[in-house]
Formats: structure tokens, C-alpha cells, sequence
């Protein structure tokens, strides 16, 4: 069998494994999320070199949704450099749930960007005047990463600017201590828009594997990320990208990673791969309850994890391709 076969041998096992999984509850508090259909199950794997593979539902299109904040992360650090940026969001992990109410007592900064808090002063950071100009240019940048043009699902940023009000609190609360600016409205255009792409698993995956690949699109071989900020954007994806499910992350799947509450879940393999699994139903963290399960033995039957001593990880993925 090809080492090509051999992985979309695992990805199907994996899938039939878990396809009827059950467990979690769709996100309610959009009310657009909780129109999405529970059984879709999608994952897709993209390598460094342009080869994709995937199963199930994996054309399936969602909002990118939390997914989107290490991408806005890489974007601000393009833009304003680390010094600028890190005035804004710290690089700890918070330990709480995604959209706490909180900032860092000592230093009045969301702890990281992968929280509410942390992405939102980003999106003030990397918003433009008309609001419109910052989506465009983070639409664009997105679609130049998936490989495709990529637009916003207008139902789901009416949904979530309609209830959105404690990202709102969230919002005030930083501009009481001077993290983000007074345009707050403008911000969380920015932020909501953010959250409300439209991708699938392929996307995600191809955005994963730019990010492994030092930031060209290994398909279309576009340069779309700067390297120079990829290992910042990796670290805090590594230490807080599954909120205050990191830790057993960290533990069982061993890469960066982030979820998102319409049920994705992308993976970064650095210089190697992309990962993606779709499955809407969530787990208490908010994360994929199925997508974690798919992941952990897909990191597992892959050799992914980053301290992994045994000879499969890296040899073994180099040795299928
Ligand atoms: O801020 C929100 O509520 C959402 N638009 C994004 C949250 C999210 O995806 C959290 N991830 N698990």
C-alpha cells in the first residue's frame, strides 16, 4: 500500500470509528449555529508537499468561527510587530473558558489571543476605517491560505452581532484600561465578521499546512504569511488554543491547535502537515467533542505528537509520502 493509501486508510478507520458518536450539544447561543446538522463529520489531512486527503463530510461548509484568532494573531504581528502587538495581548493561557470576562490584573491585557478578550484587541488592532477595508483584507488573506476565495455567512454575523453582548462587555471592559480604542463598534464589525468566514475541512486543512509549510500555500504555492511571526502564532495556538482544555490537548495530541464553536478543529504538524476535523456537537470547553476524539487517535496512529520518542512521528509520516 502507498504511504498516500496508508493515510486515507487510517482517516476512513478513524471515521467509521467515530461516525456515530453521539455525545456533546451544538452551540445554541448564536441562534444560526444551532441550525447546523449534528451528524455531519468531516476530516481532512493537507501535507507540506500538496497532497490532500479526506473523508466523510469534509466539503461541508461551517463558520470558521474561534478559528479564525490565530490567523488575525499572524495578521497583527505582520502589521504592528511583536512589540506593538504584545502591548495589546499577553501569551499566557488563561485557564478559563473562551469568553471569560477577564484581563490580566497586573498588566490589564487579555491574557492571550486565542481567548474572546485577546482576538477582539486584535481586532482593533487590525480593523480599518470603513470596517468593511479590514474584513476584505482578512477575507482575502484567508482565501489566499485555503486556496479558494472564501466568503462570510451574512446570516451567522447578524446572528452573532444581534447576541453578541458579552463580547461587548468584553470590549468596554478593555477600552475602560486602554487595551483597544474607543472605535468598539467598528472592532467588533471586525471581529464578528471574523468569526463568520465560511470554510470547510479542506480549507482549514490547507490553512493549517500554510502555516507548517512557513506560510506558502503548499497547493498553489502562494506566499501568504510572513515566518518570521508563524512560531509566535504556533506557541500560544500550542499552550492556549483549546482554552481551558489545553493541557489534556497538549497531552494527547501534542501540536497547536485551534477550535472553534461551530464545531472545527484545525492542527498544525510543523514543516510536515494540516490537520482538520469538522463535527458540530461540543463538549463542555466548547471544543469538538468527536473532533477531540478524532484527532487524539489520529495523533496517535500518525505518531503527531511533538515529543513523540518512538519511531513513528515525523520518520514515520516522512517514510509514507
Ligand atoms: O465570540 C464568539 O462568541 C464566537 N464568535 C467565537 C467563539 C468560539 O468559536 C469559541 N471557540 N470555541
Amino acid at each position: 500500500m502507498s504511504g498516500i493509501s496508508q493515510i486515507q486508510h487510517i482517516l476512513e478507520h478513524i471515521y467509521q470509528k467515530y461516525k456515530n458518536f453521539d455525545d456533546g450539544e451544538v452551540a445554541t447561543y448564536i441562534p444560526e449555529l444551532a441550525k447546523a446538522n449534528p451528524e455531519h463529520f468531516g476530516i481532512c489531512l493537507a501535507t507540506v508537499d500538496g497532497r490532500v486527503i479526506h473523508v466523510g463530510d469534509w466539503e461541508q461548509e461551517f463558520t470558521i468561527q474561534s478559528i479564525c484568532k490565530p490567523f488575525a494573531f499572524q495578521m497583527a504581528l505582520e502589521k504592528f510587530g511583536r512589540d506593538i502587538t504584545l502591548k495589546h495581548v499577553g501569551v499566557e493561557p488563561s485557564g478559563e473558558a473562551f469568553n471569560s470576562i477577564e484581563l490580566d490584573p497586573k498588566t490589564k491585557r487579555p491574557y492571550n489571543a486565542m481567548i474572546n478578550a485577546g482576538a477582539i484587541a486584535i481586532s482593533s488592532l487590525i480593523k480599518k476605517d470603513p470596517p468593511e477595508g479590514g474584513v476584505e483584507e482578512f477575507v482575502n488573506k484567508m482565501g489566499l491560505a485555503a486556496g479558494r476565495k472564501l466568503r462570510i455567512d451574512d446570516a451567522v454575523l447578524a446572528s452573532e452581532s444581534l447576541t453578541g453582548n458579552r463580547n461587548r462587555a468584553i470590549a468596554y471592559l478593555m477600552l475602560n484600561f486602554g487595551i483597544i480604542d474607543s472605535e468598539v463598534d467598528k472592532t467588533l464589525q471586525q471581529y464578528f465578521s471574523q468569526c463568520s468566514l465560511l470554510v470547510n475541512s479542506q480549507d482549514l486543512a490547507l490553512m493549517a499546512a500554510t502555516l507548517a509549510n512557513m506560510g506558502t500555500n503548499p497547493v498553489t504555492r502562494e506566499h501568504v504569511f510572513d515566518f518570521t511571526f508563524i512560531k509566535d502564532v504556533l506557541t500560544v495556538m500550542f499552550t492556549c488554543g483549546l482554552y481551558d482544555a489545553a493541557g489534556d490537548w497538549a497531552y494527547r495530541v501534542g501540536r497547536p491547535a485551534k477550535s472553534g464553536v461551530s464545531g472545527g478543529i484545525l492542527g498544525v504538524v510543523n514543516r510536515q502537515l494540516g490537520f482538520a476535523v469538522y463535527s458540530p456537537k461540543l463538549d463542555s470547553h466548547g471544543n469538538s467533542a468527536r473532533g477531540i476524539l478524532a484527532c487524539k487517535d489520529l495523533a496517535n496512529e500518525l505518531g503527531l505528537h511533538a515529543f513523540e520518542f518512538t519511531n513513528v512521528g515525523s520518520n514515520f509520516m516522512e517514510s509514507m509520502l
